[in-house]
């Protein structure tokens, strides 16, 4: 299988992007795939959670784009079978840099051509919320991207990431796919929550996915022992939500039921 590489993104802070990466990544591995995270974000929440606290302060993405090697700053996460890229608080003056070069957007493309990921299956990004030029160099090395969506606010940036998305598939990566709708935070209980679920019949219907992960307590209290969902509540509902979500993106991304 070739390396499958996915973007996280919604330019709305709080919609779920490294909740659900960091947890997707978990559920990938449980069945059985090698995952690598890379987080993007200069506000390292994957990062806090997901690096073990042994490599705090070691290498991070900004010193991988100064030194141009990404194999200087790979980490095991806490999580088995998933290996880390993290960010810390210079990847913010990074991005500021990359902004004023005219091939910033390549960054990546430029460092995957000398790293080696072949024994990942999956590469999964976590980008910013706001606009950083790695949130874009992201989708320029992506085969698809995921756009988590709570809100009427995170739902409102669809149409302006999809506009995006195409236009760096029209000029840079013609291998990117349309990117997907999850609908992650939900109370199928409430008003609120029900109008977030009917996205599913709405405009992006056909980019929207069926499985959704429910708002529960349990997500946030297993981010704060560092742990994913299936370590902390494997017998939880939004462990199974997790892995019914992978089993669709397995077989939309690869065509194969796993
Ligand atoms: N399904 C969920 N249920 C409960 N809390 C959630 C859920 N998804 C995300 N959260 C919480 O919401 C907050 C924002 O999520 P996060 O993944 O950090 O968003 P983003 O990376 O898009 O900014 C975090 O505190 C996270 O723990
Ligand atoms: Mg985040």
């Amino acid at each position: 299988m070739m390396t499958i590489f996915v973007t996280f993104i919604n330019k709305k802070g709080g919609a779920g992007k490294s909740t659900t990466t960091g947890n997707l990544a978990a559920a990938f591995a449980r069945k059985g795939y090698k995952v690598l995270l890379i987080d993007l974000d200069p506000d390292p929440d994957l990062t806090d959670w997901l690096l073990p606290a042994e490599y705090n302060g070691k290498n991070s993405i900004s010193d991988a784009i100064r030194l141009k090697d990404l194999s200087i700053c790979v980490y095991p996460s806490n999580l088995e079978n998933v290996d880390i890229i993290p960010s810390d608080d210079e990847v913010e003056a990074t991005d500021d840099q990359l902004k004023t070069d005219p091939l910033g957007i390549l960054i990546l493309a430029k460092l995957l051509k000398k790293f080696d990921t072949t024994k990942y299956d999956f590469v999964f990004m976590d980008a910013a919320p706001h606009r950083t030029r790695l949130a874009s160099a992201a989708l320029t090395v992506s085969d698809h991207y995921i756009m988590p969506v709570e809100s009427y606010f995170s739902y409102k940036q669809v149409p302006k990431m999809i506009e995006d998305a195409i236009q760096i598939r029209d000029t840079l990566n013609p291998s990117l796919t349309n990117g997907f709708i999850l609908l992650n935070n939900i109370e199928e209980k409430t008003t609120f929550g029900k109008e977030l679920v009917s996205i599913q019949n709405g405009p992006f219907k056909d980019i929207t996915l069926t499985n959704m992960i429910p708002k529960n307590t349990t997500i946030k209290e297993a981010q704060s022992k560092l742990q994913s969902i299936f370590d902390y509540r494997p017998d939880s509902i939004s462990a199974f939500a997790y892995m019914y979500l992978a089993d669709e993106l397995i077989e939309k991304w690869t065509g194969k039921h796993d």
